[in-house]
């Protein structure tokens, strides 16, 4: 063989371990780990195309120089994509759109925060090929999102496409204009209160049978199946009025749980789903037809009774589907960061303990007592993470072109360690919440446009009963700590390490 013969073949090699080391990173893993038989028809598809190359390489050797010479223009288009100062012609912001650094950010949970400091507040990166406009600062991102309304949509994820008119925080302005306000009015007429008996009872014989076999388990318990079910349970009663008793709530909680909103694709999902929203809709409306009394309050309700033609909006009632998926999914995400935030830093459960159980709906969008001002530093430290939104025109944001086509994320929890605003920006302190209001463009966990979250006030009800529940009965610590864990994809959430276990001892009485 020649020397350019082998090094047109080492080339092909070169270009194929790097492809192969990009298909391995964790994200892609993990995806396969989750679909086995795919990863099996993709690994043989992958040999027989390879043993097809080598042949016609060997069979007609001209192939083999043309394949080489894609393959350096294809690593030079990439390298050149890559660096940071790509784009700075056109007026782009730095950052790089390399696809590794792209797969990396996914598993670095310090990815935004190192970019922030390496380029500044407005940097560029790529999710999965698309360019996002990363910003950090909430006053910033504010400003952005007030001067570019008109450039910016919801950056929908694949599930939106079940809800005719989409789903509210996707919705286009003029169908969230119109369907907002009823369902915010709903939201508001909820009663919380009345449930919170309840709720409470519920939380402290959860966290009673989870005491007991703590007791028996020296490598520690798994807390987070009980605190889905209370969080999906506790959910449904507010949303449709029925108890965790009653066999629709169960039946309910089955359809919401078999609702895949994470994946965006693939055989039988979209049947899976659409048979899941279909029957999840109707038990809706059986349960509208049936219900008697409107007492406690509750979601569907209060939409029924301002709005009755809800009942033959089949968009709407899967929004309120959807809303108790997502909003459960993300309520259970809370509270599991509030058990490890606690597990972490035990002196805040005794001051819990010793300031006692208050009563009622939180008032204000930061309640003081510190059971919410627990929740308020557990999210400002964990689920709180980004909004997104789809750029649709281009403009112009701090002297840097942005391209319609591109994603921006508003990098929220990086804006939240910002130390002028937070000082000592990590350490877990309630108390920096204490007779201090701080605006949105400060402290902004449930949004920043008029797309701010509706459950807002629910998730400060559930985090201050559930903190209140544990520290006043139990104590909790970490038995087997585990690093955190992220999905496979940018917008998945950060959660603790599925390893992670818990210790639950009854305090003395
Ligand atoms: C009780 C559970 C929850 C319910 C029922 C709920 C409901 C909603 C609804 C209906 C919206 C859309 C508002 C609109 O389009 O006008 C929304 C948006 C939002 N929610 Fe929630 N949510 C819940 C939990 C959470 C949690 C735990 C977080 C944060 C940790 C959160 C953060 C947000 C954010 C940031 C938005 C705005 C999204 C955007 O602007 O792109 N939500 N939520």
């Amino acid at each position: 063989m020649g020397p350019l013969l082998a090094l047109e073949w080492a080339t092909i090699g070169f270009g194929a371990a790097g492809g192969l080391r990009l298909a391995l990173k964790p994200p892609f893993r993990r995806d396969l780990a989750a679909l086995p038989a795919l990863g099996v028809a993709l690994a043989l598809a992958g040999l027989v195309v390879g043993a097809l190359a080598v042949t016609v390489f060997v069979w007609q050797p001209w192939t083999l120089h043309v394949a080489a010479a894609l393959v350096i223009l294809a690593g030079a288009f990439l390298w050149w994509r890559g660096r940071p100062s790509y784009g700075r012609v056109w007026g782009w912001p730095p950052g790089s759109l390399g696809i590794g650094a792209s797969l990396d950010a996914i598993d670095d949970k310090w990815f935004y925060r190192d970019q922030a400091a390496q380029f500044g507040p407005v940097f560029k990166m790529s999710q999965f090929g698309r360019p996002v406009l990363c910003v950090v600062g909430l006053a910033r991102g504010r400003a952005l999102l007030q001067e570019h309304r008109d450039a910016l949509e919801g950056a929908a994820l694949p599930y939106n496409r079940f809800a005719s008119k989409g789903l509210l925080r996707y919705m286009p302005s003029a169908d969230h204009q119109a369907e907002a306000p009823l369902f915010r009015r709903a939201f508001s007429e909820t009663a919380l209160a009345e449930r919170e008996p309840a709720l409470r009872a519920a939380c402290r014989a959860g966290l009673d049978g989870l005491a007991q076999r703590s007791a028996t388990h020296r490598d520690g318990i798994d807390i987070r199946p009980f605190l889905s079910q209370w969080a999906v349970e506790g959910l449904t009663g507010m949303f449709l009025g029925i108890d965790a008793d009653d066999e629709r709530s169960r039946r309910m909680g089955q359809l919401v749980q078999q609702l895949e909103v994470d994946r965006s694709g693939g055989l039988g999902w979209s049947a899976r789903m659409e048979r899941s929203l279909s029957a999840a809709t109707q038990l809706l409306r059986d349960l509208a037809a049936r219900e008697s009394s409107q007492e406690p309050a509750h979601l569907l309700g209060a939409l029924v009774r301002a709005a009755p033609e809800t009942l033959q909006d089949e968009g709407r009632l899967r929004n309120l589907v959807l809303f108790l998926r997502l909003g459960s999914g993300d309520l259970a995400g809370t509270l599991t960061w509030l058990a490890y935030q606690l597990s972490a830093n035990a002196p805040w459960q005794d001051a819990v303990q010793r300031a006692g159980r208050t009563a009622g709906a939180p008032q204000g969008v930061q309640p003081s007592d510190l059971g919410t001002r627990v929740v308020l530093e557990t999210l400002r430290l964990e689920q709180s993470e980004y909004l997104y939104r789809r750029v649709v025109k281009p403009f112009t944001y701090e002297g840097f072109h942005v391209p319609a086509g591109w994603i921006l994320r508003i990098c929220v929890q990086e804006s939240h360690r910002d130390p002028g605003i937070f000082p000592d920006p990590s350490t877990f302190n309630p108390d920096r919440f204490l007779g201090r209001t701080l605006s949105k463009s400060e402290y902004a966990t449930f949004g920043l446009d008029g797309h701010g979250c509706m459950g807002a006030s629910m998730v400060h009800f559930f985090g201050r009963i559930f903190v209140e529940e544990l520290c006043h009965a139990y104590t909790i610590r970490t038995v087997r700590d585990a690093p955190p864990e992220h999905g496979t994809r940018h917008r998945h959430h950060w959660r603790p390490g599925r390893r992670w276990t818990v210790a639950l001892d009854r305090r003395p009485t």
